[in-house]
């Protein structure tokens, strides 16, 4: 067998966000999420992955630094592909034995609110299928090292169903649409900090689904219709009504941030700002041009289509003079790539 596999996977980001587990060990969300896929040609994580017979332990490098293996999440997702790969008969028994080594490196900030552990996790499980010669969708071992991953195993705009079974058997992500769907589409993503976040997405989720009374009602009342209006709204390629629910799910995702107890504050001054000149522009336009969306971070993505993104730049350039070219990631496209194995 090759004994070496390298793979590349991009970072999604959702426009319904998922926030709160029902499953913390499966990864079941409470709520259905909504995203789409960003092209790889600018944010991306990279993983290679081995085996030998002569490796003595399982072990990760992410951005150069070792990390802890017994990450029971890495731990889980290696059990999936393993027992994966016994059902389909693709590796010999022996084989199976020996130890993997990991090494991974995403090209954005890392545990920023940029979508680190939907991009590395979709891209270590996928490089771990083609090395152990999986053949079934890897989507719901993705789940399994982060939830927001199992979006990231395809391409377009991509629904993660929460389902309900307790096995976790029906809550899987499927496309509804694909990268060519909507061409106009563009992503910009603002680079506000790249530091590590104070609260993981994992912990955060955790307290607010403890605490937050909002959060019910979130799932409850809001979730459903909007899932449903901004897929209607992504076939129909109806940008204002896409706008709108976005930004409102944005910002109902950090008001539940805020409700929980203790509080939690993803979101600076300059995010804040950025919030207020997008509505100062859309108002000042007489027409929604851009949404902006933050995740559990600081970072802002800004929905627009591509004729806008020339004018909006120089917007952001003008509003924040001090901003720097690595403040921009800049042109992506949603989803002109799905998950690339064939890199090495
Ligand atoms: P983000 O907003 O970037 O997704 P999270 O708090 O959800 O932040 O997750 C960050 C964690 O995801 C990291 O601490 C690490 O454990 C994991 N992660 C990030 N990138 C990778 C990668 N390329 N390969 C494996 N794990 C990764
Ligand atoms: C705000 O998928 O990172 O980005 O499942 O615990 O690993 P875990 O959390 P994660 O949470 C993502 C939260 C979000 C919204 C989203 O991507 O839907
Ligand atoms: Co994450």
């Amino acid at each position: 067998m090759s004994n070496i596999v390298t793979v590349i996977a991009p970072v999604n980001i959702a426009v319904i966000k998922y926030w709160g587990k029902r499953d913390e060990k499966l990864i079941l969300p409470l709520n259905d999420s909504v995203s789409a896929t960003f092209d790889t040609s600018v944010m991306c994580a990279k993983t290679s992955v081995s085996t030998h017979p002569d490796f003595v332990e399982d072990q990760i490098w992410l951005n150069g630094k070792e990390e802890s293996f017994s990450n029971p999440r890495l731990q889980n997702c290696l059990r999936e592909i393993k027992s994966r790969a016994v059902a389909e008969k693709t590796i010999a028994e022996d084989v199976l034995s020996w130890k993997v080594h990991v090494s991974s490196e995403n090209n954005f900030p890392t545990a920023a609110g940029l979508a680190s552990s939907a991009a590395g996790y979709a891209c270590l499980v996928s490089a771990l299928a083609k090395l152990y010669k999986i053949k079934s969708d890897v989507s719901s071992i993705a789940r399994l090292g982060s939830g927001s991953a199992c979006r990231s195993v395809y391409g377009g705009f991509v629904r993660w169903h929460a389902g309900s079974k307790p096995d976790g058997s029906d809550s899987i992500a499927t496309q509804i649409a694909d990268s060519n769907h909507w061409p106009e589409m563009r992503v910009l993503v603002l680079v506000v900090g790249n530091t590590q976040k104070k609260v993981s997405s994992t912990v955060g989720m955790k307290i607010s689904s403890e605490t937050s009374e909002l959060l019910k009602h979130r799932i409850q009342h809001c979730v459903p219709q909007r899932t449903e209006r901004i897929i209607e709204a992504i076939k129909n390629k109806d940008f204002y009504k896409f706008a709108e629910i976005t930004m409102k799910d944005s910002n109902q995702f950090h008001a539940i941030c805020l409700d929980s107890y203790p509080p939690i504050v993803y979101m600076t001054d300059i995010s804040h700002s950025i919030v207020d000149l997008i509505h100062k522009y859309n108002d000042f336009s007489g027409e929604t041009k851009v949404a902006y969306t933050f995740d559990a971070g600081s970072n802002a993505c800004l929905y627009l289509l591509k004729h806008d993104v020339p004018k909006v730049i120089s917007l952001i350039k003008y509003a924040f003079p001090s901003t720097s070219p690595e403040n921009f990631i800049t042109g992506l496209s949603v989803a002109k790539e799905e998950i690339n194995t064939d890199i090495l």
